[in-house]
Formats: structure tokens, sequence, C-alpha cells
């Protein structure tokens, strides 16, 4: 190789982080070095890498010397703290937390939906929130005639990070040994549960993450569609599914939807109802795709489609969506910082 190129990930023990560092090996993402970073506690341990591993290093402010790209997924505050730092010495922020998606100095992008936003970024790039990356994978081929979007989602305890997958697995093993629940994560159990509840209420009664949905699907694909959102945690593992209902200009026929969305990157459509095929959480766990099904005309609205949306939310709502975003950042030559103080 010629030209010495030196990525991090900070966040590297997470559940995402941990993701992160096998798209980067799967992809054969062509760095000369990868770092592993991670909070005091987990300084000295050591995460895999393809058939080795790394040892992970504390996060510091001046850690960022010499790497060229640093894909975070260590929470908002830890990115809100380090991110200015690391743009400051040159090194490109892909970042996966909410913290900088709506800041306008901060494309968000996902690769398949809006990768010309990459263009003139300041050092900073948001990956978005995992159920606003698989609808907007599904929906950016036919988005042309969309008006209204009204989503329900249908969301894995890993989005909650290595805490959720432990609860949900914890709680599982006590209900089946007659213990009492403990409830640590969650404000409610969600073993055998349904929660209406992603993130904190906000004044309008809607969570942050429903207008998560919301605001970075105005952001990144089209500021006049009226999007409404319910987001539900519930008792599975990987993979995030969402029952999305779209009202077009023109009417789209099902038939029309199907054909276009099998043509479209990243997608791969699955809708037999006749042989009871359709996207299934544990089917798209471990895949890059986003998987759509149920496609449908809605027969309560003249121009309108009912589509089941499915999709890996640790890797393409996650790790693997900010990985393309640094590949894509390769592709165009734009793996340098141009005002290094901007955030600082
Ligand atoms: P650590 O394991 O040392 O706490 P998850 O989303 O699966 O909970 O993972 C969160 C990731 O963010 C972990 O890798 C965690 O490291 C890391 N992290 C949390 N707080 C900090 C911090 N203040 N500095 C660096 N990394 C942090």
């Amino acid at each position: 190789m010629s030209k010495k190129l030196t990525v991090a990930v900070v966040g590297a023990t997470g559940a995402v982080g941990r993701e992160m560092l096998k798209t980067l090996h799967d992809r054969q993402f062509p760095a000369t070095e990868v770092r592993a970073f991670a909070s005091a506690r987990s300084a000295g341990t050591k995460v895999p890498f393809g058939d080795d591993e790394l040892v992970v290093q504390e996060l510091k402010e001046d850690v960022f010397e010499g790497i060229d790209i640093a894909i975070f997924s260590a929470g908002g505050s830890t990115s809100e703290k380090f991110a200015p730092h690391a743009a400051h010495a040159g090194c490109v922020v892909v970042d996966n937390s909410s913290q900088w998606r709506m800041d306008d100095r901060c494309p968000l992008v996902v690769p398949e939906v809006n990768p010309e936003h990459l263009e003139g970024h300041q050092g900073i790039i948001a990956n978005p929130n995992c159920s606003t990356i698989q609808m907007l994978v599904a929906l950016k081929p036919i988005h042309d005639a969309v008006g209204i979007m009204v989503v329900s989602t249908y969301q894995a305890v890993s989005g909650t990070g290595q805490k959720g997958l432990e609860e949900l697995e914890r709680q599982t093993r006590d209900l089946f040994n007659m213990r009492e629940p403990e409830n640590k994560v969650y404000p409610y159990r969600i073993a055998f549960n349904v929660l209406p509840h992603i993130d904190v209420f906000l004044e309008n009664d809607y969570t942050k993450e429903e207008m998560k949905m919301v605001n970075e699907t105005h952001k990144m694909l089209d500021p006049n569609i009226r999007v409404t959102a319910t987001c539900v945690r519930v008792p599975v593992f990987y993979g995030h599914s969402e029952s999305v209902n779209i009202e077009t200009e023109k009417k789209l026929t099902a038939a029309e939807a199907r054909v276009i969305l099998s043509q479209a990157p990243g997608v791969q459509v699955v809708d037999n109802p006749r042989a009871n095929l359709y996207p299934l959480a544990v089917d798209a766990a471990g895949e890059d795709d986003v998987f759509v099904g149920r496609i449908r005309e809605d027969e309560s609205c003249d121009n309108a489609l009912n589509l089941w949306i499915v999709a890996d939310n640790v890797r393409k709502g996650a790790a693997l969506n900010a990985v393309q975003i640094a590949e894509e950042l390769l592709k165009r030559d734009l793996v340098s910082v141009v005002n290094p103080g901007m955030f600082l």
C-alpha cells in the first residue's frame, strides 16, 4: 500500500464499536493501521480485529494526532467533548451519536441517499439514527412523489448498546427461573413486553427518537415531506422492523414500487405473501442490505402504499453506514479537514 491511512474506532468495546471493527476488516477497508479507543475502564483490554486483537487505548483529547479518520460510537457526550479535538488535529470524524446530526456545519449522510452532502464537510460528519437510515434507503428510490409518511418502528434492544442486549438476556433468564426480573436499563420490563418509549419524552409528547426520524428525514431527503413516527422497543436482539405508510402525489402501484425497489442500491425485496415470504429481523441480522416487503396499496387512501422495512440496526443502522461514509470520503478524496479550529 503506498499511502498511509490510520483509522480509529472510538467506543471500540461497545456493541456498535465491535461491529465497526468487524466491518472495517470484512470490507478490507484500506487502512494501514487501526486503533481502538474506549474509556479508562477498558484501557489495556483487547478487542477482536479479524484474526488479530487490538489493545484498547484510553480516549484522551490529544490522541488524534496522526489519525486520518475516527469513527465514533461512544455516546453523545463523548462525541461532544472529543470530536472537536479530533477535527482540530486534522482527523475526519464520522460520528454515530445524535450529537452533531442537526448541526448545520455537519453533513448527515446515508451513502445510498445523499453522498453529495459530504462535499465541503468541515471535519465532523454525522451518521443518522438507525431507524432513519433503513427507512430512507428504501424511500429514496420512490421518494420523488412522496408527500406524507407515517411510520411505526419495532426496534431491537441492541439499539441501546451492550447493556440493552444484557438486560433482555438477563430478564428472560430470570423469568424462566421464577425470579423477579430487575429493570436496570429500560423503565419497564423488556422481556416478553413491548415499550412505546425510546429515548426521552419531549415537550410535544413525542420521544426524541421519533423526532429524530422526522428531523433527519427533512435534513437528508426532503424538508417538505410530512413525517410522523411512533417508535417502539421490542424484545428482539438484532434488527429493527418498520411499518411505513407513504402517501404519494401521483399514483404509484405496488407492482411499480416492487420493480423500482428491486433495482435500488442496498435494497432487497422479499415480498411473496402467497409463500409467506416477508422480511424478518432474524433474517436481516448480520446482513448488509435493507429488506422490503409487504408492499401493498393502502385501500383507505387514493395514492398510498404500505411497506415493511427491516435491517440490522447495528450493521446498516450504525457500523456499516459509518464505514460506507468513510469509503465515500476516500473515493471523493475528502480525507482532510480544511478549517480544523471550527468546532473548538
Ligand atoms: P467502555 O467499555 O470503556 O465503557 P455501548 O453503546 O455498547 O454501551 O458502548 C459504548 C462505548 O462507548 C464503549 O466502548 C464505551 O467504553 C465507550 N465510552 C463510554 N464513555 C466513554 C468515554 N467517556 N470515553 C471513551 N469511551 C467511552
